[in-house]
C-alpha cells in the first residue's frame, strides 16, 4: 500500500485529520469498494452522488479502453468526432421535452458557469443586455468557481474568497423543520418561498435579471426536497417576468429521483440543465448543459463563419468521455435504472424513517433514492456528530455522505433490498454508538 500522504492536498477534506487516519479504497466493482487491505465497504453514496449504475461495469470499462485505443483525443472547437454528436442525442431523448442542444463540460462546476454565461449571453444577442442579474438560493450547491459559488448559498465555500461575482441575490432556502419534520416524499409547507423571487424582481427590476438558478433537490446541503408546489411557482414568476429558469441537476440527474431528470419527477421544466456526475456513471470526468433551441438560436445570427459563443473546454466532448456516456446510457436504459429510485422508493423511505426516535435525529427526509437524516448538533461543535456517525459507518463496512450533521444517503441505483437494510442498520448502530 502507498504510505506517503503528505504531497496530495486534498479536496474537500479534513487534511491534518485524513492524513493521521487515513481511508483508502482501492478497488470496487457493483454496490461495493475494497480498502488496500482488502476490507469490502456498501457504496451509500454512489461515489459522490455519480456511480448510478454501480461500479465497474463491464460494458463501460469496455468502452473507455476501446476508445482510448481508437481515438484518445480530439479536438472540440471547430472540429468534431461522431460520438460527440451521438451523445449529444442520447442525451437529448431523455431530457425532458423542448431541452435539446447540449453544450459539453467535464465537471459540474464547469456546467454551471457555462449555464450562466449562456443565459447572459442570451439575453444580450437578443437585445436585453442589461438583464445581467443572476438569482441562487440560501444553501445552495453549484460547485466551486465563481459564479458557481457566487450563486450558491454556503457560506464556508463563499467567505474565504473575497467579493466574488457582482450583481447576485439570493432567495431564502425551502429548509422548514418547524413545519416539514419527518415529511416523506415532497414536504407540505412552503410553496411560499418561492415568492422571494417576486420581491427581488420588486427590488431590482425583472429588466435586470438574467436567470434564476436552483437544484431541484438541493444534495450537498443536505437533502432539502423541494416543498410541493413550490418549483412551479418559480417557474410562473420566471415566466411572468421573461427570466430563465436553470435547474442545476449535477444530482438529481439520470435517475436519482425515479424519473431521469428532476424536472420530470416535479413536472416542471426548466429553460436550461446542468448535468455531470450520472453522465457518465462517474467514469470518466464529463458534464453538459442543455437548453432549450430557442436560447441555442438566438445565438445563430450574424456571418456564418463566425465563432457564435465564445467558451468551450480543451475536454469539451472528450472521446473517452462520450463513449462512457454512451455505454452508461446503454446500461441505464438495458436495466431500467432511471427508473428503478421510483421502485424502490416506498422501502427506502420506510426503512429510513425507521430512524425516527434514535437519539438526536431531528428530521428525516426522502425523494427517491436519496436521503437525508438530520442530527442535532453538539452543543458548541457543530458538525462533529455528524463526521462521527460518518466515521463510525465506514469502520463498519458502509460509506455514506455527511454535511454538518446531516447524513446524506444516496445509493447506486442497483441498490437491493439488503443493501438498504445494511446501510440504515449501519446508520442506526452508529448514532446509538456516538449519541
Ligand atoms: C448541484 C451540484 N452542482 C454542481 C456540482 C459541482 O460538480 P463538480 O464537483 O463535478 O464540479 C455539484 C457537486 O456535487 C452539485 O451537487
Amino acid at each position: 500500500m502507498y504510505k506517503d500522504l503528505d504531497a496530495f492536498w486534498m479536496p474537500f477534506t479534513a487534511n491534518r485529520q485524513f492524513k493521521k487516519a487515513p481511508r483508502l479504497l482501492a478497488k470496487a466493482a457493483g454496490m461495493h469498494f475494497w480498502t488496500p487491505e482488502g476490507r469490502q465497504v456498501l457504496d451509500g453514496s454512489a461515489g459522490l452522488w455519480c456511480v448510478n449504475a454501480g461500479h465497474a461495469r463491464p460494458k463501460i470499462v469496455q468502452a473507455i479502453a476501446q476508445q482510448a485505443g481508437e481515438l484518445d483525443y480530439a479536438p472540440p472547437f471547430q472540429m468534431g468526432h461522431p460520438k460527440a454528436f451521438e451523445l449529444a442525442e442520447q442525451v437529448v431523448k431523455l431530457t425532458p421535452t423542448g431541452l435539446n442542444k447540449v453544450f459539453f463540460t467535464n465537471s459540474g462546476s464547469e456546467s454551471v458557469e457555462t449555464a450562466l454565461k449562456m443565459a447572459i449571453a442570451y439575453h444580450r444577442v437578443r437585445g436585453e443586455g442589461a438583464r445581467t442579474r443572476l438569482i441562487g438560493r440560501e444553501r445552495g450547491y453549484h460547485g466551486v468557481n465563481f459564479g458557481g459559488i457566487s450563486v450558491g448559498g454556503i457560506v464556508a465555500n463563499r467567505k474565504m474568497f473575497g467579493t466574488l461575482l457582482a450583481g447576485v441575490d439570493h432567495m431564502r432556502h425551502t429548509h422548514d423543520l418547524a413545519r416539514n419534520a419527518f415529511s416523506v416524499g415532497q414536504p407540505e409547507h412552503g410553496a411560499e418561498f418561492a415568492d422571494d423571487l417576486e420581491r427581488l424582481v420588486a427590488l431590482h427590476d425583472a429588466s435586470t435579471i438574467a436567470a434564476v438558478i436552483v437544484e431541484p433537490v438541493a444534495g450537498s446541503t443536505g437533502v432539502l426536497i423541494p416543498p410541493k408546489g413550490y418549483l412551479q411557482r418559480l417557474r410562473e414568476i420566471c415566466d411572468k417576468h421573461g427570466i430563465l429558469l436553470i435547474f442545476d441537476e449535477v444530482i438529481t440527474g439520470f435517475g436519482r429521483t425515479g424519473t431521469p431528470f428532476g424536472a420530470k419527477t416535479f413536472g416542471v421544466t426548466p429553460d436550461i440543465m446542468t448535468v455531470a456526475k450520472g453522465i457518465t456513471n462517474g467514469c470518466v470526468p464529463m458534464g453538459a448543459v442543455i437548453c432549450k433551441q430557442h436560447i441555442h438560436d438566438a445565438f445563430m445570427n450574424g456571418p456564418e463563419h463566425l465563432i457564435e459563443f465564445f467558451h468551450g473546454y480543451t475536454y469539451s466532448a472528450h472521446p473517452l468521455a462520450c463513449a462512457a456516456g454512451l455505454a452508461t446510457i446503454e446500461v441505464y436504459a438495458e436495466e431500467g435504472l432511471l427508473t428503478r429510485a421510483r421502485e424502490m422508493e416506498a422501502a427506502f423511505a420506510q426503512a429510513l424513517h425507521s430512524l425516527k426516535g434514535l437519539p438526536h435525529v431531528i428530521d428525516i427526509r426522502n425523494v427517491g433514492l436519496v436521503g437525508g437524516i438530520e442530527l442535532a448538533p453538539r452543543e458548541g461543535e457543530p458538525g462533529k456528530r455528524g463526521f462521527e456517525v460518518f466515521v463510525d459507518c465506514w469502520e463498519n463496512g458502509v460509506l455514506v455522505r455527511f454535511t454538518g450533521d446531516i447524513i446524506a444517503l444516496s445509493p447506486p441505483l442497483i441498490v437491493e433490498h439488503k443493501h438498504i437494510e445494511q446501510m440504515v442498520g449501519a446508520i442506526a448502530a452508529a448514532i446509538r454508538r456516538v449519541a
